[in-house]
């Protein structure tokens, strides 16, 4: 029976993937666990919590043996725009978290360890249409970086120990529960929060950015399709390209103009959009879709629907 810690159930991904994973595997098979936001009232009361920091290796260790942990999905992570503010911060977690959980994975002889990696770890010198999944990694952020590197140690762990550890590169989350903390895709997100509010938008990035992304529904299935994978039909293991629906940023706003006419936007670009600019515009994620059956539900269109209506639910309870 599956015993399973989420390290960072309390972002954007985790705080939804607990949730589903609860559902799936039980309550109380599945722990959550977070650095220092608060989690959401409903990921409160569905279950286990721990508050602790997976950089300290022993509070890691202790909650595993607490809970007979044999899963750990480690979600914590600082993302690109943070990680740019504070590359040495970026560096500890990504790098001596992931670290720990391989580690303790490796010595309590888990039965699984799933990482997510992302569309950050292309840069320079990586095709930016359909990026291959075998291609050129020279990301220019720090967050990228332990991207890179996280993707090599992951793999590391299944060749030299024959743990089963997975991974696929995420692109822009786009999702109306928890806010995104830090990523340059971020605005793919504040957009519909601000079309709702204030008819109005100032997007970082310029009109013609166009990125990879993703509805949250699509990367909850993404990630527990590949949890649930053969690992013998798997060739890859942590670097899986995953793709959904890619669109620039003036494609985003007409969709929302579809159905708010009188939203506005505007374009002040920062320090994010040279790294929006490292980044391809879509991926070929035949991999995923020939080893473990990959296939996305959702388009701009359905998504912006969706959004629209959910972030509207919350606007008018008061809540945003
Ligand atoms: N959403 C992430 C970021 O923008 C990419 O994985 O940093």
């Amino acid at each position: 029976m599956e015993k399973i810690l989420v390290v960072g159930s309390a972002g954007q991904i985790g705080s939804e993937l607990i949730l589903t994973l609860r559902n799936i595997y039980g309550n109380d098979n599945v722990i959550g666990t977070g650095r220092k936001t608060a989690p959401s009232q409903a990921v409160l009361d569905s279950g286990p919590f721990e508050f602790f920091n997976a950089v300290n290796r022993d509070d890691l260790y202790n909650v595993c043996k607490k809970y007979d942990i044999n899963v750990i999905i480690n979600m914590a992570a600082i993302l690109s725009g943070t990680g740019e503010q504070n590359p040495m911060l970026a560096w500890d977690v990504n790098m001596n978290g992931l670290l720990n959980v391989l580690e303790i994975a490796r010595e309590m002889k888990m039965k699984q360890v799933l990482v997510p990696s992302s569309i950050a770890v292309f840069g320079p010198g990586t095709p930016l249409d359909k990026a291959p999944q075998e291609t050129v990694l020279k990301p220019t952020t720090m967050y990228g970086l332990t991207k890179v590197a996280g993707e090599l140690l992951c793999d590391y762990y299944v060749n030299k120990y024959g743990l089963d550890v997975r991974g696929l590169r995420y692109p822009g989350i786009i999702s109306h529960e928890t806010l995104p903390g830090g990523g340059t895709t971020d605005y793919a997100v504040a957009i519909y929060y601000e079309a709702i509010k204030n008819k109005k938008y100032t997007c970082f990035v310029k009109e013609d950015t166009r990125l990879p992304m993703m509805y949250m529904p699509d990367c909850i299935k993404a990630t527990i399709d590949l949890m649930q994978a053969d690992f013998s039909k798997l060739k890859h293991h942590s670097d899986f390209n995953l793709g959904a629906m890619s669109f620039n940023v003036k494609e985003l706003a007409d969709s929302i103009k579809k159905r708010i006419p009188e939203f506005e936007i505007s374009y002040e670009p920062d320090f994010r959009q040279a790294i929006a600019d490292s980044w391809p515009n879509d991926v070929d994620d035949t991999a995923a879709r020939e080893e473990w059956g990959w296939k996305p539900d959702y388009d701009l269109e359905a998504m912006t629907e969706d959004m629209l209506k959910n972030i509207q639910i919350k606007h008018d309870k008061g809540l945003i």
